[in-house]
């Protein structure tokens, strides 16, 4: 399965250090073009690779979404198509600019994206850890009191392939429900930026 990171800063270039730690290929792509890329690509090594936003797009079959929320509506739909898209992303007025309908809840960030990107799979995902920590906090399987973090989506078979790719990545997973849930695990939440096993993080996102 290849990764394409449409987005490669703290978040997108962690996700994808850990796919190609655990041997997956990664496309990775920015809003300044492929060039600008090289030296992490570099640094990840012969699995990774860079690419424009919609070539990165077109030849992954998983494509997380990882830039500041503002820039939502440049991701293009037509190479996304079928696919299951991760987004991480989390609304910050201060960064983002105030957005109307998040402003009076009328609905969610990830929702945002899936309006946009009506034809792909999307799944809210990752939103919730501080990059350095998605890096060093990774833990095999059955470790005990493994940090979990929570997903949500309307897709359930791209929910189970995110969730396995979020386990093979060293959590465990919370599966939230629907997209709309998402509103449980976004910025100002009690699962938001908090390390929690799996039974913690139930709690959480029912308190
Ligand atoms: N930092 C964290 O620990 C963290 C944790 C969880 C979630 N998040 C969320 O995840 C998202 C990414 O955060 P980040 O901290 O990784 O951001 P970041 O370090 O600022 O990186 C943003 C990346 O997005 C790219 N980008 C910006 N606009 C783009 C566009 N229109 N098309 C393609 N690429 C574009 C940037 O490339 P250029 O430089 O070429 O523009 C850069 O590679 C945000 O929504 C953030 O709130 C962050």
């Amino acid at each position: 399965m290849r990764i394409g990171c449409i987005g490669a800063g703290r978040i997108g270039g962690t996700i994808a250090r850990l796919a190609v730690e655990h041997g997956y290929e990664v496309v990775l792509s920015n809003s300044r073009g492929p060039d600008t890329l090289r030296e992490l690509v570099a640094e990840l090594g012969a699995r990774a690779s860079a690419a424009t936003v919609a070539d990165a797009a077109a030849m992954s079959d998983l494509v997380v979404v990882t830039i500041p929320l503002k820039n939502y509506a440049s991701v293009p739909a037509a190479p996304l198509v079928g696919k299951i898209v991760i987004d991480t992303n989390n609304y910050y007025p201060d960064r983002d600019g105030r957005i109307a309908a998040l402003d009076d809840g009328s609905t969610t960030s990830s929702e945002l994206l899936a309006a946009h990107l009506p034809d792909a799979k999307v799944v809210k995902a990752f939103n919730t850890i501080y990059f350095e920590d998605l890096a060093t906090q990774g833990e095999p399987p059955g470790s005990p009191h493994r940090r979990a973090l929570p997903i949500a989506g309307d897709d359930a078979d791209a929910k189970r392939v995110v969730g396995a790719f979020i386990d093979e990545l060293g959590f465990d997973v919370v599966d939230a429900g629907p997209l709309v849930a998402g509103r449980r695990f976004e910025p100002g939440t009690p699962p938001y930026n908090v390390r929690l096993d799996g039974a913690e993080l139930r709690a959480a996102l029912e308190s």
